[in-house]
C-alpha cells in the first residue's frame, strides 16, 4: 500500500491539533444546545471518531450512508443507502462529512434535513475542502483544512473503497490509480 502513495499532505499530528480547535469552536457555539451529529457513511467515521472525542458538550451521533463518487470523480448525483433519516427530536443537527468538493453531497442531505425532519437548524463541517474552479453549490459552516484540487485518500477517505486505512491524507500515484480503476 505504501508503495501507492505519492505525495503525503496532512499527517495525523497535523490533523489532531487542529481538530482541537474546532472542537473548541464547536463547544463554544453549540453550548446550551441539544447536539447531533450525523456523520456521512462511509469516508467520514475517522474524522467523526476523533472530532466527537473532543466535544466536550452532551452530544449523541448517528449515520447516514450516502454516496456519489466513482473513482475518482463524481457522479453528480447523490444516492441515499437509508431509507429514513435518523430521528432528530428537534435537536440542531451537524452534518459530518471527509470532503466538500462540488457541495452536491452537503447540499442535498442538509435539504432533506430542512424538509424532512423537526432539526432547529441544519449546519455542516467537514475534514477537507478543496479548493475547485467553480463556487461549490454548498458552503462549509466548519471545516478543519483546505486543499488544492487534487483526488486524495486516506484517513477515512478512498479510492474504491481502498486507502480508508491509511493514517494521513494523501495522493496516489498513476499506477495506484490505474490499478484499482472501477
Ligand atoms: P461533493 O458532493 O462533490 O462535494 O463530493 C463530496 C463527496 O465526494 C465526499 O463525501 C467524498 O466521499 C467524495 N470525494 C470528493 N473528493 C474526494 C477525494 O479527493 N477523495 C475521496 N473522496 C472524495
Ligand atoms: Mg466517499
Amino acid at each position: 500500500m505504501w508503495e501507492d502513495i505519492e505525495k503525503i499532505l496532512l499527517r495525523e499530528e497535523d490533523i489532531l491539533p487542529r481538530l482541537d480547535t474546532l472542537a473548541r469552536q464547536i463547544n463554544t457555539e453549540y453550548d446550551g444546545k441539544e447536539l447531533l451529529l450525523v456523520a456521512l457513511l462511509n469516508g467520514s467515521l475517522i474524522f467523526l471518531a476523533d472530532l466527537l472525542r473532543r466535544i466536550s458538550l452532551p452530544v449523541s451521533f448517528e449515520c447516514l450512508r450516502v454516496s456519489s463518487y466513482s473513482g475518482t470523480t463524481s457522479t453528480g448525483t447523490l444516492q441515499f443507502q437509508d431509507l429514513e433519516l435518523p430521528a432528530v427530536n428537534k435537536r440542531h443537527v451537524l452534518l459530518i462529512d471527509d470532503i466538500l468538493e462540488t457541495g452536491v453531497t452537503l447540499d442535498t442531505v442538509r435539504k432533506q434535513f430542512e424538509k424532512k425532519s423537526d432539526a432547529s437548524s441544519v449546519r455542516t463541517c467537514v475534514l477537507l475542502k478543496k479548493r475547485i474552479p467553480l463556487a461549490p453549490q454548498a458552503e462549509a459552516d466548519y471545516f478543519a483544512f483546505e486543499i488544492e484540487n487534487e483526488f486524495v485518500v486516506g484517513y477515512g477517505l478512498d479510492y474504491n473503497e481502498r486507502y480508508r486505512n491509511l493514517p494521513f491524507i494523501a495522493t496516489l500515484n498513476q499506477e495506484a490509480i490505474s490499478r484499482w480503476k472501477p
